[in-house]
């Protein structure tokens, strides 16, 4: 099975560049944690992974920002930058590179496509009236407006008129339709890429990709005008290749074009529309694909600074551990849906598949192999019986389930496979009942029921061990493996 998805076994995945506005908070942890447990499953089945995530420092409403808490803004995004660092740390990411919007490597990325892109004669010098959201930093078309309010940030934009820099977007509408249309797959899930198609069902217009400095100083300068900065948009998206050292850089040559970006849907559009079109502008290959999931809402609420209901995944982490809450974020939200977080829910997971159906399988497994067989995981015999072959057959064919649920991007799935080998093993000893076998003196019956079930385990080990590291390496070492947990030939039993 392929599972690097192109057929070269690469496989880069990035997170977006956070706004460095705030701390983070679930949301912003569900993507990177989201992103961590691909990236580890693939390395897991051996393939090259890339994975990263950072920060985006510029923008009005980081200067905005920084001003109201009084500091500069270099000062402010230093400060915010190394929160969100300290954070992934603590959560276990295994992120590969953290790229900084304000580090010199990826200024000069920006600045040399937007010269490459500028020489081809697609930016040109025009003036623009229209609506301006400063939540999400772009003028928005008047269809986009409900009640004459921006549909994300319940505000009204202002009214802006000035002299810019416009990328000619529209010039690659066609382009990008039939892109689209000829890879289907380059946009998931399905509604979202439906959403994608039917916005460019309008005409698209060009993209205002600059902001004059007596407005803003706090961006990128335009190579070709001192007078200007850049949008935060067309700085924030060439990230993803500024990082990888574009254009000779060596990672860029083995991991570009295998880049999947992972988004929620709050910017689907530039995502979507303005990267791949920018990338066609400069001349570089389009990214393998954008996988797009749904929003966290608290109680059933959106979660928000006003309502006072952010939910910090620092203090989850340090009350429930932080395997558990990694656990509870990929198994609560279906991928593409939304999902709603609440701690009762996640108490409700934690107690019945961490604690139940897993801790009690591996406590009483390890307890008979303890009186029953020495301390040692038994050999298992010759015993060919119907209800021992069923269950072999359920454990050897998780992992090739695991596998398929990751590579159709269905992480929820993964681990629900696995839940089920588990509940399955715990029936197994049930119905095999090895105590009362014991008790009979039949060693045989016992040593091959505890074989069996101690094999589950160990997959189980493998299988979860993208989404709790630390947790599974300890249940791989309790079973008298050594290291961390290893993917292995499915046949081997
Ligand atoms: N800086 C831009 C991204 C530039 S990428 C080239 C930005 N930053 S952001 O801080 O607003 O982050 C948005 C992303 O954070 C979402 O796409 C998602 O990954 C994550 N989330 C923020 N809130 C979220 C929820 N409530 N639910 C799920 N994910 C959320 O946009």
């Amino acid at each position: 099975m392929q599972t690097s998805q192109d057929g070269t076994g690469r496989f880069y995945i990035t997170t977006p560049i956070y706004y460095m506005n705030a701390l983070p908070h679930l949301g912003h942890a569900y993507t990177t944690v989201l992103c961590d447990v691909m990236a580890r499953y693939h390395r897991l089945w051996g393939d090259d992974t890339y994975y990263l995530t950072g920060s985006d420092e510029h923008g009005e409403k980081i200067a905005q920002a920084a001003l109201a808490s009084g500091e500069s803004p270099q000062a402010f995004v230093d400060r915010i930058s190394l929160a969100f660092r300290e954070t992934w740390v603590k959560l276990g990411i295994s992120n590969n590179d953290f790229i900084r919007t304000t580090e010199p490597r990826h200024q000069a990325v920006v600045q040399r496509i937007l010269q490459e892109i500028y020489d081809r004669g697609d930016i040109y010098f025009g003036s623009y009236g229209g609506q301006y959201c400063l939540g999400c930093e772009r003028f928005l078309a008047e269809r986009e407006l409900v009640d004459g309010r921006c549909p994300d940030h319940g505000t009204e934009p202002a009214y802006i008129e000035e002299k810019n820099y416009f990328f000619r977007m529209s010039k690659y509408q066609d382009w990008l339709i039939a892109y689209l249309n000829e890879h289907p797959d380059a946009v998931q899930p399905e509604q979202y890429r439906g959403e994608v198609l039917s916005f460019l069902r309008s005409p698209l217009e060009d993209l205002c990709i600059s902001r004059p400095k007596s407005r803003l100083t706090w961006g990128i300068p335009l190579p070709f005008d001192d007078n200007y900065v850049t949008y935060v948009w067309f700085d924030a998206l060439i990230n993803y290749i500024s990082a990888l050292g574009y254009p000779d850089g060596e990672l860029y040559q083995r991991y570009w074009p295998a880049a999947y970006h992972v988004t929620a849907k709050d910017i689907l559009k530039p995502h979507a529309i303005y990267w791949p079109t920018m990338l066609k502008a400069a001349g570089i290959p389009v990214y393998r694909g954008l996988r797009v999931h749904g929003y966290w809402g608290v109680d059933q609420a959106k979660m928000s600074k006003s309502r006072g209901n952010v939910v910090r995944p620092l203090d989850l982490s340090d009350k429930y551990g932080v395997d558990a809450f990694r656990y509870f974020l990929i198994r609560e939200m279906t991928f593409g849906q939304d999902a709603s977080f609440s701690e009762e829910a996640f108490v409700m997971r934690y107690n019945a598949e961490l604690a139940n159906d897993l801790g009690n399988l591996l406590n009483r497994t390890l307890h008979m192999i303890g009186r029953y067989c020495d301390g040692r995981i038994p050999s298992p015999g010759d015993e060919q019986t119907e209800e021992r072959r069923t269950f072999i057959e359920r454990v050897l064919s998780t992992p090739a389930q695991v596998r398929q649920a990751i590579s159709d991007w269905n992480p929820q799935g993964a681990v629900l496979a696995t839940l089920e080998l588990v509940r399955a093993a715990n029936l197994y000893l049930e119905l095999r009942a090895p105590w009362t076998a014991y008790k009979r003196g039949d060693q045989a019956h016992v040593n091959a029921t505890l074989y069996d079930v101690a094999s589950a385990l160990r997959w189980t080990a493998i299988l979860l061990y993208p989404v709790m590291p630390g947790k599974m390496t300890a249940l791989w070492q309790a079973l008298g493996q050594p290291g961390q947990p290893a993917w292995q030939d499915a046949r081997e039993w």
